[in-house]
């Protein structure tokens, strides 16, 4: 059985003051479920000391927003899995959309940001997910596909046991449109499918897929509750205390 798991990427906000007012406010309202779920909160980098402070008597980990596929030298302005793992962080996310669409990250650098992150002792949670354009040109398979067979290129069976995958489409992503449960549903069992041919089927089935865009209190049950959704990337909601727990309750 696949424990639930949600995630919470806050994106370019809070500050030093509302990172750990969230993050004690998410510790307290989580406290009773969270054996039965994994629970992760992915601040900003440099909150995430004082964020790893404020969890430390919670079962909730924290997670990096992005990582450098080097781990350390001459690469200005850049932070990597080791630095991220000596700090506390458990998680990083891998080609999150905002990153492949407005920074313009390929898919090869994102292949080498899972291997740096495995590497490094960090679990990354590798992003893939369709434009709208896309979705409208019946492309939604092929390019996942294409995201997922090169997002984890040249990892072995062993080291694929440390990925959870994100379904985020990006028509999906901060506005307000989420998927129908069935549409995450169905593109979740591609995906599932897809692992299963790569790495065979018992891996397939122990592998996390998460679902991402607009997710929130109202429909995340219904989201969570379908089989291939294993539970939530959350942003904009997840920076309300009280919705992301509620989010997070949701999963049990
Ligand atoms: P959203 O973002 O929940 O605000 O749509 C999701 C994400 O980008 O991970």
């Amino acid at each position: 059985m696949r424990k639930p798991f949600v995630a919470g990427n806050w994106k370019m906000n809070t500050d030093s003051h509302t990172s750990i007012n969230l993050a004690k406010a998410v510790a307290a309202g989580s406290s009773e479920v969270a054996g039965r779920v994994h629970i992760a909160v992915i601040p900003p980098f440099v909150y995430i000391p004082a964020v790893v402070k404020a969890v430390s008597t919670a079962r909730i980990a924290v997670g990096a927003q992005d990582i450098y596929y080097e781990h350390n030298g001459a690469f200005t302005g850049e932070i990597s899995s080791s630095m991220l793992k000596d700090i506390g962080c458990t998680y990083a996310l891998c080609g999150h959309s905002e990153r492949r669409h407005v920074i313009g990250e390929t898919d090869e650098l994102v292949n080498k940001k899972v291997t740096a992150s495995i590497g490094g002792g960090l679990l990354p949670i590798l992003c893939v997910g369709e434009l709208l354009a896309e979705r409208k040109a019946n492309q939604t398979s092929q390019v996942v596909n294409r995201q997922i067979k090169n997002g984890l290129a040249g990892l072995s069976v062993e080291k694929i046991s440390a990925v959870t995958i994100a379904y985020e489409p990006v028509w999906a992503i901060g506005t307000g449109l989420t998927a129908t449960p069935q549409q995450a549903q169905d593109v979740q069992a591609l995906i599932r499918k897809l692992l299963g041919e790569m790495y065979g089927t018992q891996l397939a089935e122990d592998v996390r897929i998460l679902y991402g865009g607009s997710a929130k209190p109202s429909n995340a049950a219904d989201l969570m509750c379908q089989q291939d959704v294993d539970g939530l990337l959350v942003g904009g909601a997840s920076l309300n205390a009280d919705d992301f727990v509620a989010i997070i309750q949701a999963a049990i």
